[in-house]
C-alpha cells in the first residue's frame, strides 16, 4: 500500500466513526467515493503510471475500494440501527402510568326515551314520520277538525307567529298531530307511523315547559278497529315501562280529531309514586279512532279506510319511568342533573319484555 492509501484508509475510518448522523455519514461517503473523492482521484492517477507499477497499484487500490465501500456501508447500518433504537426508546409505552381522564358523554333522557319509543314501535312495524315546528293554522288545527271558533283552540295556549298576507298566522305546532295530516297527504294508506318532536305551548311550571316533546302514532288500514288500538297502546306501555302486568285502562273522552276518543290511564300508587298495581290511575295518553272528517280532509276515503291515532308527552313518560319530579331541569343544561339522569351511550336502547 502506498502512503496515500494508508492515510486515506485511516482517515476514512476516523471520519466514519465521527459521523454521528446520516448527513455527516453521507459527506464522508462523497469525500471518498464521490466524483471528486479522494479514492476516485487515486484511481484516476493509475492511468498516468508506467505499466509495470500500474498493475500492482491497481490491485491494491481495488482492494482499498472494496474495504472502504464495506466500511462505509457498515457505518450506515450502524447509524440506522441506532436511529431505530432511539425511536423505540422515545416511543416506549409505560403501562404503569395512570390513564388520562377521558370525559364520556351521556345521552339526554329525552333522546333516550325517543330511542326506546322508536325501538318498540319499530319492532311493531312502524316507521318514523317528521314535520316542521312552524305549522300552518290548517295543519295544526283546521285539518284536525279544530276550526277557528272551536273551544279546543283555547286549551292549546298557542304561540302565533306574524301573519304573511291574508292567511291565518302560522303557529309553533301545539302538538305532533299535524304530522298525521302531512303523512296522510303524502302517503297512500296503509300507513303505520310514529312522529316524535318538539311542540310548543305558552305554559311554564314544574310540569309544563313552553317547549316540550310529544310522540304521535297513526295507523290507517282497511279493517283497523278499536281492539287494535287497545292492543297496540297496551303493548307499548308495558314494553316501555318494563312491566308486563302494568294495568292499562281506556276511558271515554273527547278529541276533535278522533271518534270515539279515549284517554288511557296506567295503574300506579299515588302515595309512593310506584307504577303498576296500587289501585290508583294515572292519565298517560290520548287516543281514538281517526275522525272520518280528518281522513276526508287528507283525501282518504273514510268508507274504505279507517284507523287509530294516539299522542303522548315524551317528558311525562320519561319523568314517570325515571322518577323525575320536575320538568324544568330537562332544558336547563345543568351538567350535574345531566350526569345523574343521562344514559350510557354504549348501552343500546333495549326492547323490554312484551306482554
Ligand atoms: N294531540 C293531542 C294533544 O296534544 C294528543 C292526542 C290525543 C293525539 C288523541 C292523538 C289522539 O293522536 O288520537 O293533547
Amino acid at each position: 500500500m502506498t502512503d496515500a492509501s494508508i492515510h486515506l484508509k485511516a482517515e476514512t475510518e476516523v471520519a466514519l466513526a465521527a459521523a454521528s448522523d446520516l448527513r455527516a455519514w453521507d459527506a464522508v461517503r462523497v469525500s471518498v467515493l464521490g466524483k471528486a473523492g479522494r479514492l476516485t482521484a487515486l484511481l484516476k492517477e493509475l492511468g498516468r503510471l508506467p505499466p509495470e507499477v500500474r498493475r500492482e497499484r491497481g490491485v491494491g487500490l481495488n482492494r482499498l475500494r472494496d474495504e472502504l465501500t464495506a466500511a462505509i456501508e457498515a457505518r450506515r447500518q450502524a447509524l440506522d440501527a441506532a436511529a431505530l433504537d432511539a425511536r423505540l426508546a422515545a416511543e416506549r409505552i409505560d403501562p404503569t402510568l395512570p390513564p388520562r381522564p377521558r370525559p364520556a358523554g351521556l345521552i339526554h333522557p329525552i333522546s333516550r326515551t325517543a330511542d326506546e319509543i322508536i325501538a318498540i314501535f319499530g319492532a311493531m312495524g312502524f316507521s318514523v314520520a317528521e314535520g316542521p315546528d312552524v305549522e300552518t293554522d290548517w295543519h295544526n288545527f283546521g285539518a284536525l277538525n279544530i276550526p277557528g271558533h272551536h273551544p279546543a283552540r283555547a286549551d292549546h295556549d298557542t304561540f302565533y307567529l306574524p301573519a304573511i298576507g291574508d292567511a291565518p298566522p302560522p303557529v309553533l305546532r301545539t302538538h305532533t298531530s299535524p304530522v298525521q295530516i302531512r303523512t296522510m297527504l303524502e302517503q297512500a294508506p296503509p300507513i303505520r307511523v310514529i312522529a316524535m318532536g318538539r311542540t310548543y305551548r305558552a305554559d311554564h311550571d314544574a310540569t309544563h315547559s313552553p317547549m316540550f316533546h310529544q310522540c304521535e302514532g297513526l295507523v290507517i288500514d282497511r279493517a283497523i278497529t278499536l281492539g287494535h288500538l287497545k292492543g297496540c297502546v297496551t303493548d307499548f306501555l308495558r314494553a316501555f315501562f318494563g312491566l308486563s302486568g302494568l294495568p292499562v285502562r281506556f276511558r271515554a273522552s273527547y278529541f276533535p280529531f278522533t271518534e270515539p276518543s279515549m284517554e288511557v290511564d296506567i295503574g300506579w300508587n299515588r302515595r309512593t309514586g310506584e307504577l303498576g298495581g296500587g289501585g290508583d290511575w294515572l292519565e298517560i295518553l290520548g287516543s281514538g279512532m281517526v275522525h272520518p272528517r280528518v281522513l276526508a280532509n287528507c283525501g282518504i276515503d273514510p268508507r274504505q279506510w279507517q284507523g287509530f291515532a294516539f299522542g303522548m308527552g315524551v317528558e311525562r313518560i320519561t319523568m314517570l319511568k325515571g322518577n323525575i319530579a320536575d320538568l324544568r331541569p330537562f332544558f336547563d343544561s345543568d351538567i350535574r342533573w345531566l350526569r345523574h339522569h343521562g344514559a350510557n351511550p354504549l348501552a343500546p336502547a333495549t326492547l323490554h319484555e312484551r306482554a
